[in-house]
């Protein structure tokens, strides 16, 4: 079959690779329809390079027909139409009972310290061959896959894998109090759906970004927006528009390639040039974040108010502002999401014919498994109007 395999930093090519097939009894194996690429993907296109082999296919966010499934899976069957979860959980471990799905035990990485197994993310998280390809297997698919009506176009439903999730989630940990405020920092997928979700759920609103096909895309959607450019202070910005309080929630979308933050860009970069061994160390000992987005959100957030932490970061020693965060009492939550716990709670709007949330107007970019090296060059330049690509391998 085809895949998007990486070769090195910046290198994504497409190769002929063996077809996935049933290796566990709780495997099952599908043949995608529709796999996205997400922000997360462009940290490992360059950023996270140290932690990547060649040779590694590339994909989180996939979804198709079931073709096989080993013996102890019984949820679905061949000839399903499923959505697969980013994180790999066995849904019957101590982690899993308490919903906290991301740090599976089952399938959690013990030596390299790191939480539940991911597809198609770097020997930290299981070093899972993903789903920008042709066909996929799936791990632990007696628990994962999430079975989804025949109908409606793939859309609608794709973005159950990773940005629908990952948006709610990272509302829900902002504690947005009833009738509340939230500013949510980054616009690219997470931070559209995210703030869709937050005015969905009755909060005000306010999104910065810097793009302007980003920030016209959530004014469509009714959201109030603000150009990171166009402020000195973003933060002072806010708080004149929040009777000088700042948000009740602070929600950061965008992790650890936030622009505007010369210090972390020099250490990615230092980090990109050592070898592969030293850079890892570097990159897990050292502070390698680029910090703004963050430092925006416990700037804006209102006294006693919550940050809510989407965006992905992987330094160590990162500066965090102590004396501020507990002046201001900050609650702090963040982490991968915890797919599966949310999609009882999102499947009914996606499923809503008035598509509340607006899932068929994310992807401004459809193709074919071809275009992946150029797809992740024009997203990572965010060229092109590119806010997210959904390949599609195997024809639409
Ligand atoms: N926690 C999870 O489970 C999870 C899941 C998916 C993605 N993520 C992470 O969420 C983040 C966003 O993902 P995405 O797909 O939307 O990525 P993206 O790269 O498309 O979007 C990031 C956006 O942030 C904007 N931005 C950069 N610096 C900024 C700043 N200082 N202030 C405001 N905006 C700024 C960029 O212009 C861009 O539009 C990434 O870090 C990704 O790894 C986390
Ligand atoms: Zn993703
Ligand atoms: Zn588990």
């Amino acid at each position: 079959m085809k895949a998007a395999v990486w070769h090195g930093p910046r290198d994504v090519r497409v190769d002929e690779v063996e077809d996935p097939k049933i290796e566990e009894a709780t495997d099952a194996v599908i043949r995608i329809t529709s796999s996205a690429i997400c922000g997360s993907d462009l940290h490992l296109y360059e950023i996270l390079s140290p932690f990547m082999t060649e040779g590694d296919i590339l994909g989180h966010e996939p979804m198709g027909i079931v073709e096989e499934v080993g013996p102890e899976v019984t949820h679905i069957a061949p000839g399903d139409r499923v959505v697969i979860p980013f994180n790999i959980s066995c849904g019957h471990c101590w982690m899993c009972d308490r919903q906290l799905f991301a740090q599976c035990e089952t399938t959690q990485n013990h030596e390299e310290e790191k939480g539940a197994s991911l597809l198609g993310y770097t020997k930290l998280y299981g070093q899972v061959p993903g789903g920008q390809a042709e066909f996929l297997r799936v791990p632990q698919a007696h628990f994962g896959p999430i079975k989804v009506p025949e109908g409606p176009p793939d859309d609608r439903f794709l973005y159950l894998s990773d940005v629908l999730p990952t948006s709610w989630q990272a509302v829900d940990y902002a504690a947005i109090p009833e009738g509340g405020s939230v500013a949510v920092f980054g616009l690219g997928p997470i931070g559209q759906m995210t703030a869709r979700i937050a005015a969905y759920k009755g909060a005000r609103v306010i999104a910065v970004d810097i793009v302007p096909e980003r920030l016209e895309l959530a004014q469509k959607h009714g959201i109030e927006t603000l150009n990171l450019e166009e402020h000195d202070d973003i933060s002072d910005t806010i708080r004149e528009m929040t009777e000088g309080r700042g948000t009740d929630g602070a929600i950061d979308a965008v992790g650890m390639e936030a622009h505007g933050a010369p210090v972390g860009e020099f250490a990615q970069k230092a980090a990109g040039l050592l070898p592969d061994a030293v850079a890892e160390k570097l990159i897990e000992k050292a502070g390698v974040d680029r910090m703004s987005a963050l430092y925006q959100c416990f700037d804006t957030v209102r006294r006693g108010g919550t940050v809510s932490i989407s965006g992905v970061y992987g330094g160590v020693v990162d500066p965090i502002p102590m004396f501020q965060l507990f002046d201001k009492g900050v609650q702090l939550r963040m982490g991968q999401a915890h797919v599966k716990k949310w999609i009882d709670e999102i499947m009914p709007l996606v499923n809503d014919e008035a598509d509340p949330l607006g899932t068929e107007d994310l992807a401004s970019h459809k193709i074919g498994i071809e275009e992946v090296p150029d797809a992740y060059e024009k997203f990572q330049k965010k060229e092109d109007g590119a806010i997210k690509f959904v390949i599609q391998p195997n024809g639409a």
